[in-house]
C-alpha cells in the first residue's frame, strides 16, 4: 500500500556544499506531487534523499528526518537497501540493461534483491508488471528480444516496470519524460494517473503543463543565486499553484517571467 511521507528540516550537502536547505514537506499516499522550479535548485537532489540514494554520492549526507508512515528511512537500524527497494525510482533517461531481455529487464530489480523466484513465478511477475506499465500489449511476442531494441517512450515504461516489479510503495520519478516524444509522454502521464491508485508519487519534471495534467500537488523549489542551496518557497494543491500562488518567485516561474 501507499505510504505518506513526512520531510523535515532536511538539509541535503554534498561535502561541505549545502545543496538544499530546510525542507519541510509532506507527500499525501495515492497522490502525484510534482516537483518544479530551474535548473540547480536541488530537486533531483531532494528526489534522490528520499530513498537514500543521495549517500551513495562519496561525501553526500542528509541532516533532517524523512519518515514513511512515521518511520524515520534515516533512523539508525533501517537499512538503506530496503529502503531503495521500498522506495522505487524512474531516471530521466531511460536505462535499461542493453544486453538484457526485455523480460530480464522486468526481473532485473527483483534478482538484485536476491529474492528466489520460480520460473513460473517470475513469468507472471513479468506479465503483470509490462501491464501496469501499459506495455505488455507491444511486447509481449518479443519477451526474449534485448531491452535496447525498444523505442525511447517503451525503454522508460520498461524502466517503469522493472521499478514496480519490486512492487514499491513509493515511485520517485527524476524527469522521466524529458527525452520522449509528445506520444510517449502522453503515455508515461497516463500511466502515471493509473498508477496513483496503488503508490505515493513524486515527479520532476520542467514541463509546467505536465506538472498541472498529472499532480494533485505541486512544490516550487528555487535557489537565492550561484552556490546559494535550493528551498522549497511553497508547495500547495497544483491549481492553487498554478493559478494564485502565494509567493511571488512562484508567480515569476510559472508565468514565465523568472530570469
Ligand atoms: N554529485 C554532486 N556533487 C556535487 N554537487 C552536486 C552533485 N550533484 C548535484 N550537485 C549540485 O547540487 C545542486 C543541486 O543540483 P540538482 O541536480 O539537485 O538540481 P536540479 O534542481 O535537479 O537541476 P536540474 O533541473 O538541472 O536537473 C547544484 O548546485 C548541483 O551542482
Ligand atoms: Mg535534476
Amino acid at each position: 500500500m501507499a505510504q505518506r511521507i513526512d520531510a523535515k528540516d532536511l538539509n541535503i550537502y554534498y561535502g561541505s556544499f549545502l545543496a538544499v536547505s530546510d525542507v519541510t514537506m509532506s507527500i499525501d499516499p495515492q497522490s502525484v506531487t510534482a516537483l518544479i522550479g530551474p535548473s540547480g535548485c536541488g530537486k533531483s537532489t531532494f528526489l534522490r534523499s528520499l530513498n537514500r540514494m543521495h549517500e551513495v554520492i562519496p561525501g553526500a549526507r542528509v541532516e533532517g528526518t524523512v519518515a514513511m508512515d512515521g518511520v524515520d528511512l534515516y533512523g539508525a537500524d533501517v537499512d538503506p537497501v530496503a529502503v531503495r527497494r521500498q522506495v522505487g525510482m524512474v531516471f530521466q533517461r531511460p536505462n535499461p540493461f542493453p544486453t538484457m531481455s526485455i523480460a530480464e529487464n522486468v526481473l532485473a530489480g527483483v534478482r538484485l534483491n536476491n529474492k528466489r523466484i520460480s520460473k513460473g513465478d517470475a513469468q507472471d511477475l513479468v506479465e503483470q508488471s509490462l501491464r501496469h506499465a501499459n506495455l505488455w500489449n507491444e511486447v509481449k511476442d518479443r519477451l526474449a528480444k534485448p531491452g535496447s531494441g525498444l523505442s525511447g517512450g517503451q525503454q522508460q515504461r520498461l524502466c517503469i516496470a522493472r521499478a514496480i516489479a519490486v512492487k514499491p510503495q513509493v515511485l520517485l520519478m527524476d524527469e522521466p519524460c524529458s527525452a520522449l516524444d509528445p506520444i510517449s509522454t502522453l503515455a508515461i502521464e497516463d500511466l502515471i494517473a493509473q498508477l496513483k491508485s496503488e503508490y505515493t508519487i513524486v515527479i520532476v519534471t520542467h514541463n509546467m503543463q505536465q506538472a498541472a495534467r498529472v499532480s494533485d500537488r505541486t512544490g516550487f523549489f528555487n535557489l537565492a543565486g550561484v552556490g546559494q542551496p535550493g528551498r522549497l518557497v511553497e508547495i500547495d494543491a497544483t491549481s492553487t499553484i498554478f493559478s494564485s500562488p502565494t509567493q511571488q518567485a512562484t508567480e515569476d516561474y510559472i508565468s514565465g517571467r523568472f530570469g
